[in-house]
């Protein structure tokens, strides 16, 4: 194989586990959207399922109806809607819907009345994020809409919830402040008469390190997959994680070459002196960054390397130096970093970006190997 993302399951389950330990009086969502941060959707989904994980969360409804036609039947929620968005469907798929404006919740409940259902829809408060969600000045509109929704029976309030700004950064001042607009909002809705479900807000970053924000269900994304929210928080293992995926390709190509030899598009690495060079067969087209050019690291017969210029769409090239190796030989891009490769986190630093980005967008073209205890075959 010319490359594979390696995803361990058993790993996965592990590392819901770990969570599930970290936030013992809620449940837990595993967040799979954007394919699962790159490691798939459906396995990662199953995985989560059977170490107890009660929810899933996507952000799109597509997302959320593909798990459904994968065979998923349990509680799972998605929260990016536009106008004119699979309302109906979500609803026949017993879906929890989320509503954080007036035209959303109008849209579920035309929706709920064409096919005589009852939509569950949760409704978003903007507690600060500034992002998605009803601000608190138009939040007692919203849940008397909410409130004489159910009271006709074409929807349920089963959940009320925000999403924290900065929750991977420990102490700032906007967690506390959060919170507290949000339980005021919570106690709005009470008083209005919404007897919700669930209350949530906890991220990864919350969940591992603001307990007081769990609440009935936290939504851990980027740690089920086993990496740290933030360096800042520490590593995957300060927190009993480990991370799932491991990128690897065999290498193309082996060559000596003299000194003074320019490398990749634009030449802008030149050999220092008589060398070997390696060729990874991986490149932007894969989801490699080409800001790694000259940056990202990879281990390549037993050390690590630096690219050695520039990234192409399907392959870039290391130095060995006086290292040898052959085609077909492994390049480790990232792993769980415990048998000398780099990690997801090292690739972030390289290029300046977080280990989110970094195993969300290796592409679709790099096959995923499932490793590990695979589970049953629907979800
Ligand atoms: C609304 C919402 N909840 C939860 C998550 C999961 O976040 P994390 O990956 O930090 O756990 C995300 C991801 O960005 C999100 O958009």
């Amino acid at each position: 194989m010319r490359a594979r993302a390696v995803v361990d399951l058993t790993t996965l389950r592990d590392n819901v586990r770990a969570l599930r330990e970290a936030a013992p009086t809620a449940e837990l969502m595993a967040v799979v959207k954007s394919d699962g941060y790159g490691h798939g959707a459906v396995p990662c989904a199953r995985a989560a399922r059977a170490a107890g994980a009660g929810w899933l969360g996507t952000a799109t409804p597509e997302e959320a109806l593909a798990l459904r036609a994968a065979g998923d039947q349990g509680r799972l929620m998605c929260w990016l809607w536009t106008p004119g968005g699979p309302w109906r469907q979500a609803i026949e798929a017993d879906i929890d819907v989320s509503a954080g404006g007036a035209w959303a919740l109008r849209e579920a409940v035309v929706a709920a009345r064409a096919c005589g259902r009852t939509a569950r829809v949760q409704l978003k408060a903007d507690t600060g994020l500034g992002r998605n969600g009803c601000p608190p000045a138009d939040w007692p509109d919203l849940i008397a809409e909410a409130r004489a929704a159910e009271a006709e029976g074409a929807i349920r309030v089963t959940g009320l919830w925000s999403h924290f700004a900065c929750a991977d950064e420990p102490g700032h001042p906007s967690i506390a402040a959060q919170l507290t607009v949000f339980r005021e909002m919570l106690d709005q809705a009470e008083r209005a008469g919404l007897r919700p479900e669930v209350r949530h807000l906890a991220n990864s970053p919350a969940t591992l390190t603001v307990p007081e924000s769990h609440f009935d269900l936290v939504r851990t994304g980027i740690a089920l997959y086993g990496i740290s929210p933030s360096p800042q928080l520490g590593v995957p293992a300060d927190f009993g994680l480990r991370p799932a995926m491991t990128l690897k390709a065999s290498l193309a190509a082996v060559k000596r070459v003299p000194g003074g030899h320019g490398v990749s598009y634009g030449h802008r690495y030149v050999t220092p002196g008589e060398t070997t060079l390696a060729l990874v067969p991986l490149g932007y087209g894969d989801g490699i960054p080409r800001h790694a050019s000259g940056t990202g690291p990879v281990l390549v017969a037993g050390k690590w390397r630096t690219i050695a210029g520039t990234v192409a769409m399907d392959q870039f090239v290391v130095d060995l130096g006086g290292d040898s190796a052959e085609p077909g030989d492994e390049a480790v891009l990232f792993g769980p970093g415990d048998h000398g490769e780099p990690t997801a986190e090292d690739w972030a630093r390289a290029v300046g970006s977080i280990a989110y980005e970094i195993v969300t967008r290796i592409s679709a073209r790099v096959p995923r190997v499932y490793v590990g205890n695979l589970g049953g075959t629907g979800i």
